[in-house]
């Protein structure tokens, strides 16, 4: 490893920053994984691979206490080609599906499961920015609706739900890509959570889908086998050649996770980092952070500086510091810090210093 690597935190948003010690890890496992053979040489369908399978199930499982209930699909396409799947798995029988618009993320995954089902958007925070949501006596959920969509935690503008919807759907469908293992979860309500793997579960290739077994008995026919999830879960997610590499980093982060404490560490752990930051903000007359405080997320905390023109100076200098990849997603500019379970808390506290040294130093030219 490059001497410099435990000095640099990379903020960003995904492809994120993964822990040292899974690194190393690779790093070690790389020349011979299984039989003289790299991890990614060997076949996916050899004893090694369904080993490592069963102990990313049972890992997962033991992580989030998932009811037997559910299947646990490793799908390919990113959680994008969820915001299809989702309607052609489970809105054949009961085409009415009900949406909650609370950022970029959400509204992309709205109109797309548009043009497969009878989807409705039952409240939207457009208005105003999405710097807030509206509140949830407001939303218009339909009776009779087979699932409320939404999502848990929007990466761009850094909202997040306190809680999970308490009305609207027969279950609740989630994209928890941004906040998977920062928190324990009540499946009670839960039709299906999705998550792509490049922030919190390791590397870009491979999205979780974690599905209750009696909604996806009947797919759209046209649902094609790829995105198909009776097929995935009857295959063990073995329909086509695998992303070996990406389950291996996958189970690599579970057992890490598990390591250090879980799922109730992390939840600690993330609201911990991100308030060093929002405390940084709120107290400061250089920076602002446009989001309703009650909706702030743990993960992803966006911000600017009043004056835009040092905007750019502010990230160099950031840069310099070994402070990386804090520049805003371009459909809103400004700068963000993510932090997901693999941030220790001394790169959050890194951040905090810097962004104060930075405001004294700005005042006192
Ligand atoms: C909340 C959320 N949903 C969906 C996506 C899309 O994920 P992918 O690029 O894996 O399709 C992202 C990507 O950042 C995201 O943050």
């Amino acid at each position: 490893m490059k001497a410099n690597k435990t000095s640099i935190y990379n903020f960003g948003a995904g492809p994120a920053c993964l822990p040292l010690e899974v690194l190393a890890q690779i790093r070690e496992d790389i020349p011979d994984w299984y039989d003289g053979m790299s991890v990614m040489e060997v076949s996916h369908r050899s004893p090694k691979v369904m080993d490592m399978l069963s102990g990313i199930e049972s890992d997962l499982k033991q992580l989030l206490k998932i009811p037997d209930e559910f299947a646990i699909l490793l799908m390919q396409g990113g959680a994008r080609a969820q915001f299809s799947g989702v309607p052609l798995n489970l809105s054949f029988l009961n085409p009415m599906a009900d949406y909650l618009v609370t950022g970029f993320w959400s509204d992309l995954a709205f109109h797309e499961g548009k043009k497969y089902c009878n989807a409705q958007m039952v409240a939207t925070g457009l208005n105003e920015n999405f710097s807030t949501v509206p509140p949830e006596e407001t939303w218009e959920c339909r009776d009779g609706a087979l699932y409320l969509h939404f999502t848990d935690n929007e990466t761009i503008h850094g909202l997040e739900l306190p809680h999970f919807p308490i009305q609207g759907g027969a279950w609740l469908v989630c994209d928890m890509t941004s906040n998977i293992l920062t928190k324990p979860i009540d499946f009670s309500r839960i039709g299906l959570i999705y998550a792509s793997a490049q922030k919190n579960l390791g590397i870009a290739g491979m999205t979780l889908v974690i599905v209750r077994r009696s909604l996806i008995t009947h797919p759209h026919p046209l649902t094609p086998s790829t995105m198909n999830y009776e097929l995935f879960d009857k295959s063990q997610s073995l329909y086509n050649t695998a992303p070996v590499f990406c389950w291996y980093v996958f189970a690599q982060i579970l057992k890490w996770t598990l390591r250090n404490g879980g799922v109730e560490h992390f939840a600690k752990l993330s609201k911990q980092k991100t308030q060093l930051i929002y405390d940084i903000i709120d107290k400061s007359n250089i920076y602002v952070n446009p989001v309703d405080p009650k909706y702030r997320s743990r993960l992803n905390v966006p911000f600017s500086l009043i004056d835009e023109k040092k905007e750019a100076q502010f990230l160099e200098e950031a840069n310099r510091a070994g402070l990386k990849q804090l520049k805003g997603h371009k459909i809103v500019g400004g700068c963000r810090a993510s932090m997901y379970n693999a941030m220790p808390l001394e790169g959050a506290q890194a951040l905090a210093n810097f962004m104060q040294e930075f405001e004294e130093r700005e005042k006192a030219s």
